[in-house]
């Protein structure tokens, strides 16, 4: 095996249950990697936003699962109660709203007032009817109720810069004016006060309502943001970037252009990236880790060359705001055939660990990546996957759930050096695929480590710079034999992580382990007081 050593960027790494047994075993054998962490090298805060998450009149991700009315499941509002406390559960911070692809054709003004007015319309982005009984004002309420932060995202493809300013004055405007008197005759005094706005979803798709090219993309996005701005002058801006990068897609181009044409009135560029496993090749599967890396950093160098030279800019961040494994409940030529699929993907114990592989990704560019949405939320592309009677979560909902507890923790450059392997003489990709942030509330580390091997254990040598290591940890940890477990209705504990506290056996300053092939352990390290 080859060894890669990466300075200033922790790779993602594969980590078994630390057992008491598993730990007597690491001592014994020699390491074949190393991480040396270090509380003194930060990248960035990781931002609450990382965990954010995604809602789009698609399927059964609002009608059948937030909402449901009449349902003995739901509250007095329509929303599924055991939905809600799943959402909880799992962390989410945010939650982008109506679309996707949805809302190139959405006009806004179908979802407001009382319900049995509101028209029924053609979804025409994925074929479906919409009775828009769940809109602005029911999607606000949503999340105010969860104390989730709501990003609106705006129609750039059918619709108008007009409609988006009003929108936002329907929301956010506290004078008489009468948009928000129509919001006060529908229930709502107080301005909803949504902060995060969308500049549209995948502009730069072919297969988008009103698809553009950049330069009208740019056009139209900076005279809605001028108007949106017009009725909140304190709203934060989210331009869209690449979604595809397909073989003829110039997604650099597309990005650059944007920034330039942008900057100064954005305040994020949005990437999106869906993954599959079409080859059943798990360590290929997993090997694209190297492309969502990649994209971030080129965006990022993207971001300091449009800025270059102008002072006084606002900063503009990476909201990777659609990422999951996608590629099941797909069917047909074009995304709106694939929306007859309803996108019910069931997810099974290899695509859990892709979540730590992504996660590992935005932790390592903390300093860039401020918000993220796992698309979608439920039902469609989700970890929670309803039916009429209840509810069950799928395996991706447990590491997501557990990374989310590391939010506002301080993400750290960390030293990974790691066997490796190659993919169509792609590599070397370590088979460590590492991140690491710093609790100061909790004055613990927490390693997260995915090993990519399909077959091999790593014992890793696991060092803290400066000694400050108590011996105590707890350690999260996911593993099975059958990669293609799932789970279903009254069938849902057949990939669920173990949580042990563990007393490490300290040598100098840190211990050996070994993380099994194909598992995902996040090591929380408490530090001495
Ligand atoms: O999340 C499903 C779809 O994927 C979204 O509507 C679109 O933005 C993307 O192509």
């Amino acid at each position: 095996m080859s060894v890669s050593r990466r300075l200033f960027s922790s790779m993602s790494l594969g980590f078994p249950l630390l057992s008491f047994s598993t730990q007597s075993r690491a001592q014994s054998a020699s390491p074949q990697a190393r991480i040396k962490l270090d509380t003194e090298r930060v990248i960035g805060e990781v931002h609450p936003h990382v965990f954010g998450n995604f809602a789009e009149h698609l399927g059964r991700c609002i009608y059948g699962g937030l909402y449901e009315e009449n349902s003995p499941l739901s509250d007095s509002e329509g929303f599924r109660k055991d939905v809600m406390e799943a959402i909880r559960g799992l962390g989410v911070t945010l939650l982008r709203w109506p679309g996707g692809n949805f809302v190139s054709g959405y006009d806004w003004k179908d979802g407001i007032g009382p319900k049995d007015q509101r028209p029924t319309r053609p979804d025409q982005a994925w074929g479906d009817l919409d009775s828009n009984r769940f809109g602005t004002d029911e999607f606000l309420r949503y999340c105010e109720k969860l104390s989730i932060e709501p990003y609106v995202c705006i129609n750039a493809g059918l619709g108008s810069v007009n409609e988006a300013r009003e929108w936002v004055e329907y929301c956010n405007e506290p004078r008489r004016t009468s948009w928000s008197d129509a919001r006060r005759r529908n229930g709502r005094e107080q301005p909803w006060g949504v902060k995060i706005w969308g500049l549209g979803n995948e502009i730069d798709g072919p297969w988008q309502l009103g698809h553009k090219n950049a330069e009208d993309y740019v056009k139209f996005a900076r005279e809605a943001g001028k108007a949106m701005r017009r009725a909140d002058e304190s709203i934060q801006l989210i331009a869209s970037g690449s979604s595809d990068f397909g073989g003829n897609a110039d997604w650099v181009g597309w990005n650059r252009e944007v920034l330039e044409g942008l900057k100064g009135d954005i305040d994020y560029i949005s990437l999106h990236t869906y993954i599959g496993n079409r080859e059943n090749n798990f360590e290929r599967f997993l090997a694209v880790s190297r492309d969502i890396d990649y994209r971030i950093e080129v965006v990022e160098g993207m971001i300091h060359a449009a800025k270059t030279g102008r002072r006084s800019q606002r900063p503009i961040y990476i909201s990777f705001d659609e990422w999951n494994v996608w590629y099941r409940a797909r069917g047909g030529n074009t995304e709106f055939d694939t929306g007859r699929t309803r996108l019910e993907e069931r997810y099974n114990f290899e695509d859990a660990l892709a979540m730590g592989m992504f996660l590992n990704s935005f932790i390592r560019h903390a300093n860039i990546v401020k918000m993220a949405n796992l698309a979608q939320v439920v039902n469609v592309i989700a970890p929670i996957f309803t039916n009429p009677q209840g509810l069950y979560l799928q395996t991706i909902y447990f590491p997501l759930a557990e990374y989310a507890k590391q939010k506002n923790n301080i993400a750290l450059n960390t030293l990974v050096e790691s066997p490796t392997y190659s993919i169509d003489n792609r590599g070397p990709i370590p088979y460590l695929d590492v991140s690491a942030t710093h609790s100061k509330t909790e004055n613990a580390i927490c390693l997260n480590v995915l090993n990519k091997s399909e077959s091999k254990d790593i014992t890793t040598r696991i060092d803290e710079a400066d000694g400050k290591l108590s011996g105590d940890a707890e350690v999260w940890f996911l593993n099975h034999g059958d990669f293609k477990t799932e789970h279903t209705f009254g069938d849902d504990k057949k990939v669920l992580p173990t949580v042990n506290p563990v007393k490490l056996r300290l040598d100098g300053r840190g211990f050996n382990h070994t993380f099994p092939a194909h598992s995902l352990s996040i090591v929380k390290l408490k530090l001495k007081a």
